[in-house]
């Protein structure tokens, strides 16, 4: 899940390449941020810096110590797989006469028997990495052909795994050479200069024509050239399209935190998604389908596959979907899904939900479903990447890059691809709620404006709230129906960003153990659904008393008007009146605000929670 930038420019301005370089890595930390290094061909040879810790560690190195002007240079930002994250684990890896230097994405399985026959040769390694394996095996192969790009078709044909790799050469300047297998790289397409990087973002300042390489290609760049070949060396074609992100989009546009930018996005984030959804005849459409509408027909049964919170937008897609299109749909994290031999079949639909796309658990479950002969339907936020590649149709969410590393306007992004989705289903299989899906759309319409009035309204109550709870040690989350999956969003909020032990409960559940952890004080935040649900409302409001009658501090999220909640609550902080199946639309919201504020009263880096990566792409 690193972070990977190429650069080859022309020669002058001659600070370019690491400047170039340097930005690029700036927008891809998110991906890891264990270590950073750089490499640069220069007319003296090559050379590079890395650095453990942040790229601003990197930054001061450069600083005290300025590297020569270049013709290319490659980049990296680490989270670290094999290895601890120390300056000689740190990307790039160099060859042992020190004229080639690669970075790399993702793991060599078959390293240890590489490295054993490289001792064998006696081959001296200084880090503890499966990517100094690569070095050295490509000065071989580039001693042999004098050819960096055979070289690099050569040892990836050796290597087996996950890799993105990119290579520079002391002999080869104003060149990197790349390949991808099971891993993500785009290439970015300017004048007189080419960029490589591990998603758009790296490079969408500088360019927004990019080509998305295919599985197994080798990649050449020049200043003036991009050459792909395959995995046999013969010229190949890279799908070409046009970045639609704004390159503002990826800066913090004024607020602390990505995070907060991020929350401050949602509105939009949601309005984008549901932007030109319907055709001519004013049918839903989706953005990608290459599965027959009577094999959608014929669908059984749905497996929603994800990841954390990616998860939760599962959970509440359940609700819907069952709801609308009558067809049973059942949750699995991906990593558990692909290795308990699930019953799947032809009549079953697999939905995908990622943001990057690259969640390898993700990837790994969709290969099994497809094995099985089921067909898959992607929800991601990344274009061209790996899951939206291998699905048999998509469904883009179009919130724009998520940089800081806890999700919030990608989880509503996929909440509302999710209903997008139910209510596609709905009216192609003209299920009982096909007259309303016009109804729904325009609820779903009104979202973007109740988000907004959440954040005008009660961000700043929330905050101060979250700031007089800095010391809590502990903190739980009830909800019911749809409010069960934001209970459980809002823990893994907590838990990420402030380091609380937290736990979201279905607040039915509470009577059959969890309510034993309730003692004088305890915070538990609960999710209220709509007063016009009578009887889930009135359940939530009993299980409110319950936790309030054994002392706990209650701070409920409730809708405006519901004053039935008054009484019982310590805190309320309320959401605009909204149809039962939206509410975790609005619900969410001061979940995610809450997390992020006190995690910043804790004093702890928001956009990157120890020990985490954006986009999770090994197993
Ligand atoms: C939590 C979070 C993660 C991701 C999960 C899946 O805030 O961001 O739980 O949701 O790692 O990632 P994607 O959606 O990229 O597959």
């Amino acid at each position: 899940m690193c972070g990977i930038v190429g650069y080859v420019g022309p020669a002058t301005p001659s600070a370019r390449p690491l400047d170039v370089t340097m930005e690029g890595l700036s927008r891809l930390e998110y991906r890891g941020y264990d270590s950073a290094g750089v490499a640069l061909v220069t007319p003296e040879g090559l050379v590079s810096a890395k650095r453990a810790g942040k790229l601003s560690n990197l930054r001061e190195a450069l600083e005290a110590t300025p590297l020569p002007p270049a013709t290319a240079a490659i980049g990296h930002t680490r989270w670290a797989t094999h290895g601890a994250p120390t300056d000689v684990n740190a990307h790039p890896h160099l060859s042992e006469d020190g004229r080639l230097a690669v970075i790399h994405n993702g793991i060599i399985e078959n390293y240890g028997i590489l490295k054993e026959g490289l001792l064998a040769e006696q081959v001296v390694f200084t880090s503890e990495t499966d990517t100094e394996v690569v070095a050295h095996l490509l000065q071989r192969a580039h001693a042999r052909s004098g050819d960096l790009t055979e070289a690099m078709l050569e040892v990836t044909g050796r290597l087996e795994g996950a890799f993105t790799l990119l290579a520079v050469h002391a002999d080869v300047p104003g060149t990197v050479v790349a390949a991808r297998r099971d891993s993500p790289l785009v290439i970015g397409l300017g004048e007189g200069e080419n960029f490589l990087g591990s998603d758009v973002a790296a490079f969408v300042s500088h360019t927004s024509e990019a080509l998305e390489m295919g599985q197994d290609q080798v990649v050449t760049i020049t200043a003036d050239e991009v050459r792909v070949v395959d995995a046999a060396g013969r010229p190949a074609e890279a799908r070409r399209f046009t970045v639609d992100w704004d390159a503002n989009a990826a800066v913090k546009g004024g607020y602390p935190t990505f995070m907060d930018k991020e929350i401050h996005d949602q509105p939009m984030a949601v309005a984008d998604t549901l932007r030109g959804r319907l055709d001519r005849d004013g049918r839903l459409v989706l953005d990608e389908m290459r599965i027959s509408e009577a094999v959608l027909r014929s669908v059984d049964k749905i497996v929603v596959v994800a990841c954390g919170t990616a998860a939760y937008a599962g959970h509440v897609a359940k609700y819907a979907i069952e709801h609308w299109c009558r067809i049973p749909v059942e949750v699995e994290l991906a990593h558990e899904f692909r290795y308990r031999d699930p019953v799947v079949s032809e009549k079953t639909l697999v939905v995908a939900i990622s943001q990057s796309g690259e969640t390898m658990d993700t990837i790994m479950a969709i290969r099994h479903a497809r094995e099985q002969g089921a067909k898959v339907l992607a929800i991601v936020n990344t274009f061209g990447s790996t899951i939206a590649r291998e699905s048999d149709a998509v469904l883009y969410t179009h919130a724009g890059p998520e940089v800081a590393v806890a999700s919030t306007k990608a989880f509503l992004a996929q909440v509302t691809a999710c209903y997008l989705l139910g209510l596609y289903l709905s009216e192609l299989r003209g299920n009982k709620y096909v007259d309303e899906v016009a109804d729904y759309l325009e609820e779903l319409g009104k979202l973007p404006e109740k988000i907004q009035h959440i954040l005008d309204e009660q961000e700043e109550h929330v905050r101060e709230v979250a700031r007089s709870m800095a010391e809590a040690t502990s903190v739980l989350f009830l909800g019911r129906h749809v409010g069960y999956p934001v209970a459980m969003e809002g823990a893994l909020k907590l838990k990420e960003l402030a380091y609380i032990h937290a736990e979201g409960f279905a607040a039915g559940e509470l009577k059959h153990g969890p309510i034993a952890l309730i003692e004088p004080g305890q915070p538990v935040f609960v999710v209220v659904p709509t007063p016009r649900r009578h009887t889930l409302h009135s359940k939530v409001v009993s299980n409110i008393q319950e936790v309030r009658a054994r002392g706990a501090r209650t701070l409920v999220i409730a809708e405006e008007g519901d004053e039935d909640v008054t009484a019982h609550a310590d805190v309320v902080f309320r959401v605009p009146r909204t149809p039962t199946l939206m509410m975790p639309l609005v619900t969410v919201v001061p979940l995610q605000i809450f997390a992020s504020e006190l995690a910043a009263a804790k004093g702890l880096d928001v956009d990157q929670p120890r020990n985490l990566a954006k986009s999770v792409t090994v197993e």
